[in-house]
This record gives C-alpha cells, sequence and structure tokens, in this order.
C-alpha cells in the first residue's frame, strides 16, 4: 500500500470502529458480530504497529494499555462543578418551586426532570471535537486527572461524532456501574476471598480511581453525560434540548428524562421514577429537576454552593449503619433455617426496620458479621431488607461470632445440611427435617389457607398458632374436622366469629387444580409451576403418576423442581395428608378444557395497579398469561387494559391521559370467565 492509501484506510477504519462502539456502548445495539469487530480492530491495530507515527490520540486502540500512573495529577476546572441543593420531600420540592415562580414571576415554569444517578461525577474536556482530558469533581474547583481511566470507557467518545464539533465543549455526567455489573464484581471477588463493595457506586468509585487503567478497562463503567459547562458551545437554550444534542455528539443521556410543566407534573415524574427505580438496570437516589430556559437559569444564578435553578429530589437512603443487637434463627414451610438479625431500629428507605435477613450460615461467615456489630443495611423496594457487611473501624472488641444452631429452634430435633445437587457438595443450608416440627406445620397451614391457595378467610396466623399449640389440627386435612365447640372455644372467637370461619373452611372445599396444587406447598413449586402443572397433567392424580421423566418436559421445571415433586409424592406422611383430604370431601376442579380459552388474550397486553382483593399480582398475572396475554410492568399506549385495584398508583393518571382502558378487578373477572 502506498501511503495515501493506508492514511486513507486507517481514517476510515476508525471511523467504522468508533460507530460500532458507538452502537454496542451507547446504543446497545450493534449491528455486526463480535467477530467482525474484532476483524476491524485486528486490522487498525496491524496498520497501526506497523506505522506508529500515524497512530492519533482518539485512535480506537489508545483506550488500553497507558502505563500505570503513580499518582492522579490535579484537574482544576475551568468553571467550578457546583452542588445541587436538595429538597428531602415534597413540601421542599414545592417550596423551591414558590421561589422560582416568585423570582421569575410566571406560574408556568418548565423543567427538565432527570433521574438523579448515583454515582461520580466526571468532567470531559473536548477540544475541536478531540477528547483531551477527564477528571473527576473533587471539591469543585480542582479533581483529579484520570483520563487515562476514562478513555478506556466505551460509552466516552473519544471524538465526537460531530463534522463541525465546538471549539472547547465540557461535557459533564456520571460514571456508574450498572447491577448486574456489581453483583458479577463481587461475585468474582468472593471467589478470589477479595473484600466486597458495599454498592454499585462504590465500586464505581474504586474502578475509576485505579492507578492501573486496565484495571478500569476490566470493570465495565459507563458514562452517562447530563449537561455542558457552558450552553454557548452547544447555542441550545434549553437544558432538555441540549441532553438531545449531546446524544447525537455519541454520549449516552438518560431516555428517562421529562420536560415537566408546573409542580404537578414534577411530583407525577418523581413518583414515576421511585415506582420504576427498582426495576432500573442502574441506582439512583432521586430526581434532578431543573429549569429547562437556559436564559431563565442564568437570571437566577447562583448561590454560594449551589445554582438557584436546579434542586435534587432525594429518594429515601435505601442504606443505613445500625446496631446488630441479636441473632435469631427462624424455620421456614420447608424447615429452612433463616438466621435473622435482630437490630437496634433504623429508618431504610423510609420505613423503620428492626430485622433483617443474614441469609445462611455461609454468608454470616463470608461476611464476617458478629453480634454486637454496628452494620450496614440495606432494603430495596418490597424485598426484605439484608445485612450488606459489618463496619469493622466501629468494632471495641466485645462482638462475638455467631454459632448456627445443631438443633432446630422450634422442636429441637437435629437440622441437616442440604446437598446441593447441582455442584455436588454439602450446601449452605441447615434445614430441621421433623414432620411434626410446629414450625413447619403452622407455616405450612398459613400457606395452605393464603389467598392463591384455599382462600380460606379469617384463618390467620394466630388462630392457626393456638390450634396447632392446643393440638387441634396437626396437617392441612385437619382443618376440615373442626367442630364448632372447638373453634368458639379459642382466644378471641365467640359464635358469629366462629361459624364465620367454619363457613369459609367448608366453601374452601371446592378449589381450582392448580390453587390445590400450589397450596401443598410442593419445594420450588410456585404458583406459576402449580399452574403449569395442572394444565399439562389435568388431574391430582396424574401429577401424582408424573414420573421424573415426563415432569421435565414441561417448560420451566428442571431437574431439580421435577426431584422435588416425585419426592414430595412419593412421602407416605404426605400421601396420607393428600388422602384425608379427599375423605373430608375436597372438590378439585379439573382444568376444564386446558386449551379452549388458551388464546382469548393473545395479543392483548395488561397492566396492574393497587391491590387486588380476590388474588395477588402473581395469580393474576398467571390468569391472564394462561389465555395467551401478556402483563407489563408499566402502562404506556400499547395497552389493552389497566386492571384497577385499591389504592391505585401513578399508572391511573398514566392510563387515562394514554386513553387506555381502565377496568376494575371485577370486570377483570368476568373477562376471564366469559
Ligand atoms: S446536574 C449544577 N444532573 O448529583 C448542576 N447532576 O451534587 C450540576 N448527578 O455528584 C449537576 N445525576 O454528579 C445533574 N442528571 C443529573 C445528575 C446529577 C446525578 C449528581 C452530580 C453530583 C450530584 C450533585
Amino acid at each position: 500500500m502506498i501511503k495515501k492509501d493506508y492514511t486513507k484506510r486507517l481514517e476510515e477504519l476508525r471511523e467504522i470502529i468508533d460507530y460500532h462502539n458507538y452502537r454496542y456502548y451507547v446504543l446497545d445495539n450493534p449491528d455486526i458480530s463480535d467477530g467482525e469487530y474484532d476483524l476491524l480492530m485486528r486490522e487498525l491495530m496491524d496498520l497501526e504497529s506497523e506505522h506508529p507515527e500515524l497512530v492519533t490520540p482518539e485512535s480506537p486502540t489508545q483506550r488500553v494499555g497507558a502505563q500505570p500512573a503513580s499518582t492522579f495529577p490535579p484537574m482544576t476546572h475551568r468553571i467550578s462543578l457546583l452542588s445541587l441543593d436538595n429538597a428531602m420531600n415534597i413540601d421542599e420540592l414545592a417550596a423551591f418551586h414558590q421561589r422560582v415562580v416568585k423570582w421569575l414571576g410566571s406560574e408556568t415554569i418548565t423543567y427538565c426532570c432527570e433521574p438523579k444517578f448515583d454515582g461520580l461525577a466526571i468532567e470531559l474536556i473536548y477540544h475541536k471535537g478531540i477528547l483531551i482530558q477527564g477528571g473527576t469533581r473533587g471539591d469543585g474547583f480542582i479533581g483529579e486527572d484520570v483520563t487515562q481511566n476514562l478513555r478506556t470507557l466505551r460509552s466516552i467518545p473519544l471524538k465526537l461524532m460531530e463534522h463541525d464539533p465546538p471549539g472547547l465543549l465540557e461535557v459533564r455526567g456520571e460514571i456508574i456501574m450498572y447491577k448486574s455489573a456489581f453483583d458479577e464484581l463481587n461475585r468474582e471477588r468472593t471467589a478470589k476471598g477479595e473484600s466486597l463493595f458495599a454498592n454499585p457506586r462504590n465500586a464505581a468509585a474504586g474502578s475509576l480511581r485505579q492507578l492501573d487503567s486496565s484495571i478500569t478497562a476490566s470493570r465495565s463503567l459507563v458514562f452517562f453525560a447530563y449537561g455542558v459547562s457552558e450552553y454557548t458551545a452547544v447555542g441550545i437554550e434549553s437544558q432538555f434540548y441540549i441532553l438531545d444534542k449531546l446524544k447525537n455528539f455519541g454520549f449516552k443521556i438518560n431516555p428517562e428524562k421529562k420536560l415537566c410543566t408546573g409542580l404537578e407534573e414534577v411530583v407525577d415524574f418523581v413518583e414515576h421514577m421511585s415506582s420504576i427505580r427498582e426495576k432500573l438496570p442502574y441506582e439512583i437516589d432521586g430526581v434532578v429537576v431543573k429549569i429547562d430556559n437556559i436564559r431563565d437559569q442564568e437570571k437566577l444564578g447562583t448561590k454560594a454552593r449551589a445554582p438557584r435553578w436546579v434542586i435534587a429530589y432525594k429518594f429515601p437512603p435505601s442504606q443505613a449503619t445500625t446496631k446488630l443487637l441479636d441473632i435469631k434463627v427462624q424455620v421456614g414451610r420447608t424447615g429452612v433455617l433463616t438466621p435473622v438479625a435482630v437490630l437496634k431500629p433504623v429508618k431504610v428507605g423510609g420505613v423503620v426496620v428492626s430485622r433483617a435477613t443474614l441469609h445462611n450460615e455461609d454468608e454470616i461467615k463470608r461476611k464476617d458479621v458478629r453480634i454486637g456489630d454496628t452494620v450496614l443495611i440495606q432494603r430495596a423496594g418490597d424485598v426484605i431488607p439484608e445485612v450488606v457487611g459489618p463496619v469493622v473501624g466501629k468494632r471495641s472488641g466485645d462482638e462475638m461470632a455467631f454459632p448456627m444452631p445443631q438443633a432446630c429452634p422450634e422442636c429441637g430435633s437435629p437440622v441437616v445440611r442440604d446437598f446441593d445437587q447441582a455442584k455436588k457438595t454439602t450446601g449452605v443450608i441447615w434445614r430441621c427435617v421433623n414432620m411434626s416440627c410446629p414450625a413447619i406445620i403452622k407455616q405450612g397451614i398459613a400457606h395452605f389457607a393464603s389467598k392463591d391457595a384455599l382462600d380460606i378467610d379469617g384463618l390467620g396466623r394466630k388462630i392457626i398458632d393456638q390450634m396447632v399449640e392446643k393440638n387441634l389440627v396437626q396437617n392441612v386435612a385437619d382443618i376440615y374436622g373442626l367442630r364448632y365447640e372447638q373453634v368458639v372455644r379459642l382466644d378471641g372467637f365467640a359464635e358469629k366469629s366462629a361459624s364465620n370461619l367454619l363457613n369459609s373452611i367448608a366453601e374452601s372445599k371446592k378449589v381450582s387444580l392448580e390453587r390445590f396444587i400450589y397450596a401443598l406447598g410442593v419445594p420450588h413449586v410456585g404458583f406459576v409451576k402449580a399452574r403449569d402443572l395442572a394444565m399439562r397433567f389435568g388431574s391430582l392424580e396424574a401429577i401424582m403418576l408424573s414420573r421424573f421423566d415426563d415432569l421435565i418436559t414441561v417448560e420451566g421445571i428442571g431437574r431439580e423442581i421435577a426431584q422435588s415433586i416425585v419426592g414430595f409424592f412419593s412421602n407416605q406422611e404426605n400421601l396420607k395428608v393428600i388422602e384425608k383430604l379427599r375423605l373430608n370431601n375436597l372438590n378439585i376442579q379439573n382444568p376444564s378444557r386446558p386449551v379452549k380459552n388458551a388464546t382469548k388474550f393473545t395479543g392483548k397486553i395488561f397492566c396492574f395497579t393497587g391491590t387486588l382483593l380476590s388474588m395477588t399480582r402473581a395469580a393474576a398475572k398467571a390468569k391472564v398469561e394462561n389465555f395467551g396475554g401478556r402483563v407489563a410492568s408499566s402502562v404506556s399506549a400499547k395497552l389493552d387494559y389497566l386492571v384497577v385495584g385499591s389504592n391505585p398508583g401513578s399508572k391511573y393518571d398514566a392510563a387515562q391521559d394514554l386513553g387506555v382502558s381502565i377496568i376494575d378487578e371485577e370486570k377483570f373477572l368476568q373477562l376471564t370467565q366469559g
């Protein structure tokens, strides 16, 4: 090749590779295979090693391989990176809006609302479209120059996708680590016996501030742009459209941004983000509300620390530290022993937490959690709060290691360790295998009576506890043998309530096969699997007689579940209980014609909001899927029905705005029956 040709080819390759990097890392939508990409990259690397004088700093090959730094040089920000004022609740948000209304003398203020990333603030400097420097926020005036490390992030363009780029562009944004990458990183670190990162933000910060940039390169960090230092660089007077411009330059921006006019729309957006927060692949800790019009922003200006035109609405924190007072062991429905942390009550994610799961013995050992420790607690949405780990620096030396009991704390029988089928080793779970352990019996009955199972109204935990303690019932079949004189004598019962309970017990005798299978509490068989079994086999007898080989042909039923089902129906105690239930005239309804209505909801999309009275969300979802429909987690114009239970959330308003048809639970039940 003559010089002109390979110079041209070099440019061409860099452009093609930049484009594919953008598709892959920014749009998450590659249009060539990894193999094809590797070939292009290889060709570029070969050409560059033949002609090292032609390597440019913005070449895609220059993302890795810099020499480890000994320390990070300071980076002085030309225009300082201010911090944000916080609004800790809606009242403070409203007060902010009132101030803005007063200052601008207008009621109709438009805000650009964006999720507040929980990561690490970064500034990137582009000269004539080429990345020349990048650094952390530091104290807002001086940060650390981590250019080499930032260059390894594929979501940071080394060169802007713009033919006529601004002479100087300072882009601001956040470095984050996706939750999935964080989990994976901590899994790897566990395997290597290394210390764990407490949350994705710490992991992102730790990964970026590595002196060896190849470590940063291996850590899947992502950069999202959320602003520029001066709008004059892009000549756009709206924050919202500046974000679009940044997108065109090749940056990742958050698609959840929204223009909201007036306080009400802002509050709706805050509620919306709060409701989808747990489902996002990255962590956010609030919503940033910025006056959209840049001229209005300038009118308001800044105070010492923070601008007046923006506020960060902060979600209640999902982590907190508190004292671990004790560790208690709970026995679950299937006999599993779960260590539970007893905590000094602390507010996490807006609710007071006094208990948190420690999962199992191995987790306690791995995290080295000791009684008396100050511990970090984490709560995500509806998930049970968990202990992340001890704050080792706060130890006094009086903390005590926790020995897992060798006997069931409820019945005193010896406990056994499960065998992990997949790993062919002893598993991490201890179990009480005493079939008459009162804890197991009580929870088994509570499960049998629960809403998705036999739905026995009025048979709650307190009553079950009394019945088991007084020896009135020893298994689920005994419920059907209860007599009026026995029930009326229980604490809290009178004539009317006793006959009400007996009535609902009698009514529960007519039950669909799927509910009955679920009610039996076969380990690993939840409602959806119970329904799949009912649909596939059609009757209780057929399920009881099914063999391992039949079972694993059912979609979603793997070896472990199949084994569990076979095991359950070959256990003599279980068979006796089922026989006794039959003798009590339990009337199990087989699915009429499993396929009859299987397509009645085909192509239809449902979404649910609020609490349903006759079933749980899982059961409602199963019903829709049974008939070939789909359930969406959020409202969009594509929805066919929004089913509204009591206390509906913001989905209700969203559906109304979009003109989606809104139905109540009764109408939903009619649809599934008709
Ligand atoms: S705008 C002057 N937008 O929040 C306004 N900040 O204390 C500049 N943050 O660590 C900030 N998401 O990095 C803005 N969409 C967003 C943001 C955001 C996260 C961070 C920022 C800084 C903190 C502000």
